[in-house]
Order: C-alpha cells, then sequence, then structure tokens
C-alpha cells in the first residue's frame, strides 16, 4: 500500500513508498484494531523531520512514514477489543511506552527515559499511509458527530495536556484562579488551547504578528477571545496595557519568545512551553531582571509535550462543548486539503511556502 515517507537525517527526502499491508493479528491479546486511514494532518514537526532537523527511522528501517495527526475509521477489531467496533471514526496517540515508571501506567507523555517512540516522528511509522494497526489502548474514538474536525483531535490532545499541566502544578498554590491568559502564537495549538482557556471562563489574549483582520483573527474572535498583533502591539506591551498573565501558553515555534514570554508573567504565574524548535538558534536575555523577578514572584515554568489517551478524552469533549458555544468556528481551522497520498509534494508545499495554510492535511481515502 501507498505512504508518505522521509529519509531521515537526508533534506527534502519526502517520497511516496510502497509498505506491506499491516496485520491485526501482530497485536497480542486479541486487542488489535485495523483503521482505514481517511485524513492526516501534517504540522511544524513534519516541516522539520523533511528537513532532516528532527526524527529518526525504526531500527532496520532506512524510511519514515510521516504523519501523526489521523483520523480514520475502524475496519476489523480483535476479539478481545471493548472500546470500539467496526464503522466507529477514530483517532489515535502518537507516543508509545518505553520502559520508565510512567510509560508503565499509561502516561508515556511523561516518559523518563530519553529515547521516546512516536509514530511518524520517532523510531515508529506514522499514519501516512492507507491502513494501520494498532492496540485499543492507543485508538481514541470520536465521536460521530465531530467527524468534521477529524485531524484536529491530535493538536487538540497537545493543547488539552499543556493546560492541564498547567492547573496540575499550581495546586502547589491552594487556592489558585487565574484571570487573565496569554496564548502566543495563533497556529492550530495557539487557538485550540484559546478554546480551552476560555471555556474555563479566563479571559484570553492571543497573540500573533500580522495584524488583522484575517482568518487567525477571526477565529480567536469566534471564540469570544482577544487577538493582538504583535507587529501593532508586542508583548511586553500588552502586559504593561492589561496586566501581566496567570498563565502564559507558548505555541509560537519561536524559542526567543518562549524567553521573552517570562517577563509578561505575573507573580505566582505559571509560563508553559510547548514549541518543538528543532533549529540552533541563540537568544539574548535579560538574566539577571528574568531571575529576580522570577524569585520574587514565585513563578513557574513548565514544559509540555505530547499527550496520552486521557488527554485526547478531555480534548475531544472541549471541543464539543466549543462546537456547542462557539458553532462553526472550529471548522475554520481546516484550511488546507490536499487530495490523495500521490499530492505528497503538495503537501510540503503547502507546509513549507503557504503562509496562509493555517492547517494542512490529506485526504487519503473517501469513508
Ligand atoms: C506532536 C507531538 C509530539 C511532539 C514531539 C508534535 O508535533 O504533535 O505528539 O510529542 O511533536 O515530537
Ligand atoms: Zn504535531
Amino acid at each position: 500500500m501507498k505512504a508518505i515517507a522521509v529519509t531521515p537525517g537526508t533534506p527534502n527526502s519526502v517520497h511516496l513508498r510502497d509498505i506491506p499491508k499491516p496485520n491485526i493479528a501482530s497485536v497480542p491479546d486479541g486487542k488489535g484494531i485495523r483503521v482505514k486511514v481517511l485524513k492526516v494532518g501534517v504540522d511544524a514537526t513534519d516541516r522539520e523531520i523533511n528537513e532532516a532537523l528532527y526524527g529518526n527511522a525504526p531500527p532496520g528501517d532506512d524510511y519514515l512514514v510521516l504523519g501523526h495527526e489521523c483520523f480514520g475509521r475502524v475496519l476489523e477489531v480483535g476479539p478481545n477489543v471493548r472500546r470500539v467496533k467496526p464503522g466507529d471514526y477514530v483517532t489515535a496517540t502518537v507516543r508509545r511506552p518505553g520502559g520508565s515508571i510512567y510509560d508503565r501506567i499509561g502516561t508515556y507523555d511523561m516518559t523518563s527515559e530519553e529515547t521516546y517512540y512516536e509514530r511518524g516522528i520517532n523510531l515508529l511509522h506514522g499514519y501516512l499511509t492507507e491502513e494501520f494497526v494498532d492496540s485499543e489502548e492507543y485508538i481514541v474514538r470520536v465521536p460521530q458527530g465531530m467527524k468534521h474536525l477529524h485531524v484536529l483531535m491530535e493538536p487538540m490532545s497537545c493543547a488539552a495536556k499543556a493546560i492541564q499541566q498547567a492547573f496540575e502544578c499550581q495546586r502547589r498554590l491552594k487556592v489558585w484562579s487565574p484571570v487573565r491568559a496569554f496564548v502566543l502564537g495563533a497556529g492550530q495549538i495557539g487557538l485550540l488551547a484559546t478554546l480551552v482557556l476560555k471555556l474555563k471562563g479566563l479571559d484570553v489574549y492571543t497573540l500573533a504578528r500580522a495584524p488583522g483582520p484575517h482568518r487567525k483573527s477571526e477565529i480567536v474572535a469566534g471564540l469570544e477571545a482577544t487577538y493582538v498583533s504583535t507587529k501593532e502591539t508586542s508583548l511586553l506591551e500588552l502586559a504593561a496595557e492589561v496586566g501581566k498573565a496567570d498563565l502564559i501558553i507558548d505555541a509560537t515555534g519561536h524559542s526567543g519568545i518562549a524567553f521573552e514570554a517570562m517577563q509578561a508573567l505575573g507573580h505566582n504565574g505559571t509560563l508553559v512551553w510547548t514549541s518543538i524548535t528543532g533549529g540552533k538558534r541563540n537568544t539574548e536575555i535579560p538574566s539577571d531582571k528574568v531571575n529576580i523577578e522570577w524569585v520574587l514572584g514565585n513563578k513557574l515554568l513548565v514544559g509540555s509535550v505530547n499527550a496520552n489517551r486521557e488527554h485526547f478524552e478531555s480534548g475531544i469533549k472541549d471541543m464539543a462543548v466549543g462546537e456547542v458555544m462557539f458553532p462553526g468556528v472550529l471548522e475554520k481551522i481546516l484550511t488546507s486539503p490536499v487530495d490523495g497520498l500521490d499530492n505528497y509534494a503538495e503537501m510540503m508545499r503547502l507546509l513549507v511556502e503557504d503562509d496562509s495554510a493555517l492547517k494542512v492535511y490529506v485526504n487519503v481515502a473517501d469513508e
């Protein structure tokens, strides 16, 4: 069957290849699920993998099948599968467990091992193909009424985890009730984080470069948050104007901004970093200033990567509420479909060159 793959370590190696069909019997204990891939989203991680900045092939292979944001339909289930049945819409988690205690209790997103296994990213093949097989543990059902949001489930899980982590950490304060949040970046993670924070009742400011109106600013407004163009008002100007934030989520993909954000956080606040920065940028920072403010304000910085089943499930629930509260807004994220696996070059072109492409995804097959 067809698959979109790269040769890790070789820049611009994206190509179409033929790979063997998976077999449900390869999953132990009758827990296998075979899924027909309908759609797969791609993001900056796929771009960086194709630029050979990130990602590794599975042991024994010299290629890596791309794709970690999947949406599909169950074709076949093993005898001991209970959560889904043939015909159900599903997505799948990305990371697979290593050997640490965190991996063993289903929180593989928190593995303490340096080596991590992620489908379509590191050491495991991804979903940009016609079918895949996995264990019930990693397959998450998508409600029928949300199939129009298809490939957003995985990015949503990362946004949901990042925010859940902030609240979990802030239990140190006993009574934390954040009022103001800054979301840095209006890509998919930034916009989905905006939704989650709005549903929690925060005053949300979502920042990105380009002055509106444009699609991103419309989506932010549709979620009843405030869009701020950093060309018009810088992050630090915004903090001076409306007050520093209790919670900042950085999803810009820019490490310089992640550090700058430290200066816009209020006392007792939390800054969550979610950007995957495969490059080699160096940034100068006013470290004495940040250091003293950080200490005197009991501030917290937390990194958040990936997501486990629990975050997929809570993210899907938040999206469902979002659909009821802000009907039709989330699907505006899904800007740029590509038809078929054969069009892998167009997929990469949109990802690299098209600034207006908020979400690129491949229509792999019809139902
Ligand atoms: C993916 C995450 C993954 C991270 C690091 C992101 O693009 O969405 O699932 O953990 O990259 O590899
Ligand atoms: Zn991703």
